[in-house]
């Protein structure tokens, strides 16, 4: 049985609109649209194909199809369209550059990802086969190797808000603790030093947003917290 779906989609494109405006939409659905990704693709394909939206695994693992859905930050493909109250509010992440519609500019978000050396660095000479981890050393990296980088949480921070040019943000912080606590990693010192700044660390005043929005489950403030932890360790 078909099933309509009505949405407001924040709409704006730089090259023909003066300033953005909301676009009230209605949709008619199909049954294996289950997902709000599946009624943006419907759309797309039946409504209006200018809608323009990044997506690709429909997965919730590549990370680009965050977007404000009802007021919080998510995933279209892994949000459910019966958990969603009507008209849904569609607009893109908050704070960043829209580039156009639903997409916005991440050239910032992800210079800050590239600065906090996002790789394993160790000058020792490798083992034959790899190096290896004990499982509770293994276990140090749960709840932090699992970020896609979809910006959710950066972009429901009001500290970045405020300083994103300064501030690195709970995304890059956590990708910057998922190093530090890697027992193969060699450059503890170097990372830190980096990190020991009143902007790019320590504009975090644990608001918490970035847990309560991530849609991995992750807990960003915590990690800042233990990178708050090891500077303390390390000065004392
Ligand atoms: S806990 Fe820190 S990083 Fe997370 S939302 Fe609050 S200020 Fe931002
Ligand atoms: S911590 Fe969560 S919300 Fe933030 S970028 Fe990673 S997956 Fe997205
Ligand atoms: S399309 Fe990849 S996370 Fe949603």
């Amino acid at each position: 049985m078909a099933r309509t779906l009505k949405l407001q989609i924040y709409r704006y494109d730089p090259d023909k609109d003066s300033k953005p405006y909301m676009q009230d939409i209605t949709v008619e659905l199909q049954d294996t649209d289950k997902m709000l990704l599946d009624a943006l693709q419907r759309i797309k394909a039946n409504v209006d194909d200018s809608l323009s939206l990044r997506r690709s695994c429909r997965e919730g693992v590549c990370g680009s199809d965050a977007m404000n859905i009802n007021g919080k930050n998510g995933l279209a493909c892994t949000t459910n369209l019966n958990e969603l109250k009507q008209p849904i509010v569609l607009k893109p992440l908050p704070g960043l550059p829209v580039v156009r519609d639903l997409i916005v500019d991440m050239t910032q978000f992800f210079k800050q990802y590239d600065s906090i050396k996002p790789f394993l660095i160790n000058d020792t000479i490798p083992p034959e086969k790899e190096r290896l981890q004990t499982p509770e050393q293994r276990e140090e990296l749960n709840g932090l190797y699992e970020c896609i980088l979809c910006a959710c949480c950066s972009t429901a921070c009001p500290s970045y808000w405020w300083n994103s040019e300064r501030y690195l943000g709970p995304a890059a912080l956590l990708q910057s603790y998922r190093w530090l606590a890697d027992s193969r990693d060699e450059n503890t010192g170097e990372r830190l030093d980096n990190l020991e700044d009143p902007f790019r660390l320590y504009r975090c005043h644990t608001i918490m947003n970035c847990a309560s929005t991530c849609p991995k489950g992750l807990n960003p403030a915590r990690a800042i917290g233990e990178i708050k932890q090891m500077l303390v360790k390390r000065s004392v």
